[in-house]
């Protein structure tokens, strides 16, 4: 069997900080827009605490309703008092957030290399679909797999043998590609192959003696390692 690259969404192939232009917008009204950067990495770092700590406490919900109920959080937390229109409003941005924008060449390069790419995301099936057609990538992907189909979140072992499930793939052919150090580390002890998406220079990597494959500083570098 092929190699199949399973790519996380949120965070390697979309931007979450994609909703700072409009936070900053929405807080120009309290003259607070710098906090708008603070308020993006607050509200991802708490959608994921939610989706960890749901489950540990086996209290699966849709990802979309972490997503919610961080943003409520973090404008408690920051005390931005914004309106329920507001918070509307920012979920809508949040579900058309868009690619980095070395995404949609680099999957090109892959794909007319003949690699097989499939999304792997906490995201529903749904929402995942929409966010990618509206990014424009969408159809670079052989399929869509979501943990919301086993009601689990990253990185229970259970969601990367489901996916292994579902492409019906080896754990030596199953590569992970995620910017998301704790689900590279998922994947890793799960079996399978995975590459971190360094997006920052200075992130560091969890010290858990569990390393990735390898490391690339973004898709394009992906896409020159692999296609
Ligand atoms: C995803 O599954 C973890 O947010 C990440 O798309």
């Amino acid at each position: 069997m092929a190699t199949v690259l399973a790519f996380d969404v949120y965070g390697t192939l979309i931007d979450t900080h994609g909703v700072v232009a409009e936070l900053e917008q929405r807080l120009a009204g309290q003259d607070r827009s710098e906090l708008a950067p603070e308020f993006s990495r607050r509200w991802r770092d708490k959608q994921l605490e939610y989706s960890f700590r749901r489950g540990l406490m086996g209290a699966y919900v849709d990802f979309a309703r972490c997503t919610r109920e961080a943003l409520e959080f973090t404008d408690r937390a920051l005390q931005t008092r914004f309106s329920e229109t507001d918070k509307e409003h920012l979920m809508g941005v949040y579900e058309r957030l868009p690619a980095f924008p070395e995404a949609a060449a680099a999957l090109d390069r892959l794909v007319a290399a003949g690699v097989s790419c499939v999304a792997f995301s906490n995201g529903s099936r749904e929402a995942v679909e929409r966010l990618l057609a509206q990014a424009g990538i969408r159809e670079r992907f052989d399929d869509v797999v979501s943990v919301d189909e086993i009601k689990r979140f990253k990185p229970d072992p259970a969601v990367y043998a489901h996916l292994r499930y579902r492409l019906e793939s080896e754990p030596g052919d199953t590569w992970l590609i995620s910017s998301n150090a704790f689900d590279v580390i998922g994947a890793r002890h799960a079996g399978l192959h995975a590459a971190w998406v360094r997006r920052s220079p200075d992130a560091p990597f969890d010290p858990w003696g569990i390393d990735p494959d390898f490391t690339v500083a973004d898709l394009d570098a992906l896409a020159e390692r692999l296609a």
